[in-house]
């Protein structure tokens, strides 16, 4: 039998304990996880990709069957290179699957040997998102409940000078 593999991409902008939740149980369920950062153009990146990559490298250590990489095209052209035949993604609800859906059908219109499987977040982890913890940290408030310990302080960093900012403004 083929060793099986996984994409599971995403921006992780940054990685949220949401994301490592569907690592870990894409971890259970593939020989290798090839968890991909990605690039969404709808999006305005605040962490450097390459600190993206790292961040998620230091958080997923212990996971002996998962690589880190970081592509800048299309998804369907990485997993036609790569000959991943399946994509990983968190659903949190109804509005994410909607989403999730159109995208997994262009994916398969694009490369129709790719399928995209749907893991229900965890009901503790549905809440959180990149975008919730950037602002919260921006007004410094306590991230350890939705982002791994190993990238607090890249974001208390990434975060400082932006609150010495709105300090400023007052
Ligand atoms: N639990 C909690 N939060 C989760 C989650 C989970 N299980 N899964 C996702 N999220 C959050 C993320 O933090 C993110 O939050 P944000 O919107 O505040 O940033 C959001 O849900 C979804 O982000 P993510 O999963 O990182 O995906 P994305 O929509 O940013 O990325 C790409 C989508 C990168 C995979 C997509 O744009 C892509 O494939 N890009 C390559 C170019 C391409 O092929 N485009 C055509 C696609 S059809």
């Amino acid at each position: 039998m083929n060793p099986s593999r996984c994409l599971y991409p995403g921006s992780f902008d940054p990685v949220t304990l949401g994301h490592v939740d569907i690592i870990r149980r894409a971890a259970a369920l593939f020989d290798t996880v090839v968890v991909g950062v990605l690039y969404n153009p709808e999006k305005q990146g605040c962490f450097p990709a390459a600190q993206r990559v790292d961040m998620l490298k230091r958080v997923c250590a212990g996971i002996p069957n998962v690589e880190v990489i970081s592509y800048g095209g299309l998804l369907a052209q990485f997993t036609r290179e790569t000959g991943i035949s399946v994509v990983v993604r968190g659903v949190r609800g109804v509005a994410d699957l909607e989403s999730e859906t159109v995208m997994a059908r262009i994916n398969h219109q694009l490369n129709p040997a790719l399928e995209t499987l749907f893991l229900p977040a965890s009901p503790e982890k549905g809440e959180i998102s990149s975008s919730m913890v950037r602002q919260l940290a921006s007004f410094g408030a306590d991230l350890s409940a939705y982002v791994p310990s190993e990238v607090l302080p890249d974001i208390l960093a990434a975060f400082s000078h932006q609150r010495m900012n709105i300090l400023r403004e007052d």
